[in-house]
């Protein structure tokens, strides 16, 4: 095993069962001190148990790794600070966090409550938040640092039902976008990945597929891209049943008007407009604003 993360220390978020327990395993067998924290609730975030944050920690022990065990929730700023206070009592320093706590609450836009709003938004997006920021600061005064956040192709591709959730994941995006820049001088990266896999969130829409979409196949990129050996930083990538691939957001090549054009002017141009050939990748805000300025 040529990649590894002896003398590393990991924070996994929800990582008591599904993707984070395979990653949170991954990285024990390849010699990190991992934070197994899991709320133990259910798929739709009710309730809370020990047992599924206690279950990975077991099966990490037991085959001679370290690991605590956290069962605080991401979702309140208080739960993100004690989860990377484990990581510091515990072990002393924190060089990786996986965002990978998750819930649903599923509902077409016009029947959704503000309170399925709230929690989603509370358990992704905030609770990556809440979990990152203390982390980020160690990160920081250690001048060395990993980050990624998972999204979904609910949220990069869209997705019936999900406007909540989708949200949250395009949220995250803009998270770790802005993260990777602001972290990049102090040797912090910070990565997105939309998985594709069994578990217990997607058990009744794999249908057929199911059983080609094991967890294990996100695991080598996610742990890739937590690795030292990755320098992959501002970047999104999808995986699952061994198809590992790149996500972007481009910019077409557009259409540049001499000066402010009436809308039957765009109407005129919007195939232009839309036109994939010839698009850009920008690297930045900032990026685009110079491409821009040199089209002027
Ligand atoms: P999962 O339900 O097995 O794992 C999520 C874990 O997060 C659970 O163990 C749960 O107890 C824990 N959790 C929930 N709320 C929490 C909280 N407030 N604090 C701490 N832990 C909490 O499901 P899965 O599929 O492994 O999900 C992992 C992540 O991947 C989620 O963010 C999910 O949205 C995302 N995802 C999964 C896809 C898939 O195909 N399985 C597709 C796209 C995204």
């Amino acid at each position: 095993m040529r990649i590894r993360f002896d003398d590393q220390v990991a924070i996994v978020t929800g990582s008591g069962g599904g993707l984070g327990k395979s990653y949170a395993l991954e990285l024990a067998r390849r010699g990190a001190r991992v934070v197994v924290n899991d709320l133990g609730g259910a798929p739709d975030g009710a309730g809370r148990s020990t047992r599924f944050a206690d279950q990975t920690v077991k099966e990490i022990s037991d085959s001679g790794g370290q690991a605590v065990a956290s069962y605080d929730t991401v979702a309140t700023l208080e739960g993100g600070e004690a989860i990377v206070k484990a990581a510091l009592d515990s072990f002393g320093r924190v060089d990786i966090v996986i965002n990978n706590a998750g819930i649903l609450r599923d509902k077409t836009f016009p029947k959704l409550q503000a309170e399925e709003l709230d929690a989603v938004l509370d358990v992704h997006l905030k609770g990556a938040f809440h979990v990152s920021q203390p982390a980020y600061r160690a990160m920081k005064e250690q001048g060395y640092g990993r980050f990624l956040f998972t999204a979904s192709a609910a949220g990069l591709f869209g997705n019936f039902g999900q406007t909540n959730y989708g949200a949250a994941k395009m949220g995250l995006v803009g998270l770790s976008n802005v993260l990777a820049i602001e972290g990049s001088k102090h040797g912090i990266a910070s990565n997105v990945i939309a998985p594709i896999a069994n578990t217990r969130l997607t058990e009744t829409i794999l249908g057929g597929m199911a059983a080609r979409l094991a967890p294990g196949f996100v695991t080598p990129l996610a742990l890739y891209l937590v690795s030292r050996e990755s320098t992959v930083t501002r970047e999104i990538y999808s995986a699952g049943g061994g198809r590992y691939a790149r996500v972007f957001i481009g910019l077409t090549k557009g259409w540049q008007s001499p000066e402010v054009p009436p809308i039957e002017e765009i109407a005129k141009n919007i195939d232009a407009i839309r036109h994939e050939d010839g698009y850009v990748v920008p690297e930045s805000a900032v990026d685009e604003l110079k491409q821009l300025g040199r089209t002027l």
